[in-house]
């Protein structure tokens, strides 16, 4: 399927935003983990995140999921069963390395498999201190299918994770759990932390401070009832589609605002963004709230081995969205983990915005983007949902329409993207070619 997007005079409206992706694939791996039913409303069902639920489902935990409303019946930290088949992940590299983690030190064994941009995508970043904790697992150099041998003695870890990932950590603290004493994960730069916060809303022994996180093994989880916040991360592509289009206002209701992950608020209000947040509230250990953004005028800017890299890492093909459409030349350096994501994002985008007319010259850990007027074009997403999406908001102030091709990914993280944009009044058609 392609995206065909003309330009729109202004966008307005209020609009709501599906349930937060990272915090969905928690809800299905800790909900699972519980003793006891736990039921969570505004579930993401993104094939990521079902991906994550068909391999608790293949594990033996019963759920029931219907319309949004996910019910789990969790089985305890030591209730799940092997599965009689490889466990298939698709795209999604949350599920693969926070199952790694929790797998690894399982007392049965396990296969997991993903397509081929996740059997592309390092996994070492995860085996590495996974193996000093006891797990026994074999991989095809670094990367998936990854074989699971089951393990009788899971010893705790002192680790500092050499990587800003949330998924890294994540990973650790779920083998942690299994661990005969104490653990301690030191991060360098502070990521999503919505895995330790949906651990303490569960009662489980774990604390934070001076980004060192300390859990005790063998604990034990306690179901809980969440409303997951709408994902941040997705309503990006409607906030940058509204900043660079004229005369557009528009309201984004219930939308997830930890602080680990509004980086690009931040960025896009150095940027000059007219963005405005209400009615902040509590969601358990989540907060939300209601995003109001205006056209804006958007000056250049300059990041370069920020902290503000890791607390927006999903966010930037939408932020080089921004760049193209500022005044100045802007760069971004100290951000070469957007090479290994669902695609090589820095150069994803670089060809993308080059086909558009912007110049941009790349670097290893970074690219510099000159602002101006994107004109029309036939642009690849390579298989990326998060490009995918960039280059259809961009169509929204580009000169000429901007045809985006092969767009299937976009139901990974989210499948009504086409239906938010044309309710905020972007011109998109779509074909099948
Ligand atoms: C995620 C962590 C990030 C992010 C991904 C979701 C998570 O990955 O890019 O979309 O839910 O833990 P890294 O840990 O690789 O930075």
């Amino acid at each position: 399927m392609n995206f065909y997007i003309e330009p729109s005079e202004n966008l307005s409206g209020e609009i709501e935003i599906p349930g937060d992706k990272s915090i969905s694939h928690r809800a299905v791996i800790f909900g699972s983990l519980a003793s006891g039913v736990s039921e969570f409303t505004n579930f993401l069902s993104g094939e990521d995140c079902l991906a994550t639920l068909s391999a608790f489902k293949k594990m033996g935990v019963y759920t029931n999921l219907s319309d949004d409303k996910l019910i789990i019946h969790g089985v305890g930290i030591n209730g799940l069963n092997k599965a009689s088949e490889a466990l298939y992940l698709g795209n999604s590299g949350t599920s693969a390395r926070l199952l790694v983690g929790l797998l690894g030190v399982q007392k049965f064994e396990s296969t997991i498999e993903g397509d081929k941009s996740l059997s592309g995508r390092p996994m070492n970043r995860v085996l590495d201190p996974l193996g000093k904790m006891g797990a026994n697992i074999q991989s095809k150099n670094g990367k998936l299918p990854i074989h699971i041998k089951s393990v009788n003695k899971v010893s705790s870890i002192n680790y500092s994770l050499p990587v800003a990932s949330a998924q890294v950590k994540s990973s650790l603290i779920l083998a942690s759990i299994y661990a005969d004493s104490q653990s301690k994960i030191k991060e360098k730069w502070v990521t999503r932390d919505h895995t330790e916060r949906m651990m303490k809303s569960m009662g489980y022994p774990v604390s934070v401070t001076d980004k060192i996180i300390s859990m005790e093994g063998k604990g034990k989880l306690n179901p809980i009832k969440l409303n997951i916040p709408g994902d941040f991360s997705s309503s990006v592509f409607l906030i940058v589609a509204c900043l660079i289009t004229p005369n557009s206002s528009i309201l984004i209701k219930n939308v997830g605002i930890n602080s680990t992950r509004v980086g690009f608020l931040h960025i896009a209000k150095m940027m000059g963004a007219n963005i405005h947040i209400h009615n902040k509230r509590m969601e358990g250990y989540e907060s939300l709230a209601d995003i109001n953004v205006k056209t804006s005028s958007l000056q250049s800017i300059q990041i370069e081995d920020s902290d503000l890299v890791s607390l927006s890492i999903d966010e930037f093909p939408a932020i080089f969205i921004l760049a193209a459409n500022a005044i100045g030349t802007s760069t971004f350096k100290g951000i070469k983990e957007l090479r290994v994501k669902e695609s090589d994002r820095i150069s994803s985008m670089a060809i993308g915005l080059k086909k558009l007319g912007i110049n941009t010259v790349e670097f290893e850990d970074g690219i510099q983007i000159e602002g101006g007027r994107l004109d029309g074009g036939n642009i690849e997403c390579f298989g990326d949902h998060r490009v995918a999406m960039s280059f259809a908001v961009a169509g929204a102030s580009a000169k000429n329409a901007i045809k985006v091709n092969n767009v299937e990914s976009v139901d990974t993280s989210f499948p009504s993207f086409l239906d938010c944009i044309k309710k905020i009044g972007i011109c998109v058609n779509t074909n099948k070619e």
